[in-house]
């Protein structure tokens, strides 16, 4: 090697290429993103519940990233329009995923509002879906002989019901529940078109 300047120099531009297109362009394509209508950073409840739904793998098998049509019948299976930056305002680290073993939970809280069947899908969810391949996540719950005062009691099917015994949400299972209901991106992105004007 006989024209280490140059070596150096490409070195040099190589890398100030790639850190502009990796790191500077997108902060200023982003930094003046807001959040999109309804979207309202997370309470404590809900953030803990992320912190659940991270931690057991949900993101493996769950998308938040509603797609174009041209890319997937996202719009027509359900799953909410698709996503902008200004939806993951306030998700650090977002959550895209990058399969769908199960359906995009992008607008979950809109499509399945209920704690109720949040919580007794989570318990076990071929009660609810048969032949269902997700995994069914008890440990979120405890079994008990009778209810306690100020206990979330899960309303099973009776036929996945424990015999004799009742299924009790742990504050975990809430929070998630909580999380997943407040999945809710499908305010407007753009400003609403201007009122068709009158025929003249
Ligand atoms: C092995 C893959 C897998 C994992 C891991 C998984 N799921 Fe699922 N999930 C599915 C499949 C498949 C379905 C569709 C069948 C059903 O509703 O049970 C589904 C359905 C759902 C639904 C209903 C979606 C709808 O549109 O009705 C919710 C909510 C959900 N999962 C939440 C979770 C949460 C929360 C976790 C983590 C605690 C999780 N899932 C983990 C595969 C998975």
């Amino acid at each position: 090697m006989n024209n280490e300047k140059a070596l150096l120099a490409g070195g040099m531009t190589m890398l100030a290429l790639a850190t502009s297109a990796l790191v500077v362009i997108p902060y200023l394509q982003l930094r003046d993103v807001k959040p999109t209508e309804g979207v309202k950073p997370y309470s404590a409840a809900q953030l803990r519940g992320r912190e659940v739904y991270i931690a057991n793998g949900c993101v493996y098998c769950h998308s938040q990233q509603p797609r174009d049509a041209s890319f997937a019948p996202d719009a027509k299976r359900g799953w909410g329009r698709v996503s902008v930056a200004g939806d993951y305002y306030y998700d650090h680290p977002h959550l895209l995923g990058t399969m769908r073993t199960g359906p995009d939970l992008m607008n979950i809280g809109v499509r399945q509002p209920s704690a109720d069947w949040h919580l007794g899908h989570l318990f076990q969810p071929r009660a609810y879906v048969p032949g269902s391949i997700m995994p069914s996540y008890p440990f979120l719950f405890d079994v008990k002989d009778k209810a306690d005062p100020g206990d979330k009691v899960v309303n099973l099917p009776e036929a996945f019901n424990p015999p004799g015994k009742i299924v009790v949400a742990s504050a975990t299972a809430l929070d998630l529940v909580s999380y997943l209901q407040s999945l809710n991106r499908t305010g407007a992105v753009l400003p609403a078109p201007p009122a068709a004007k009158a025929a003249p």
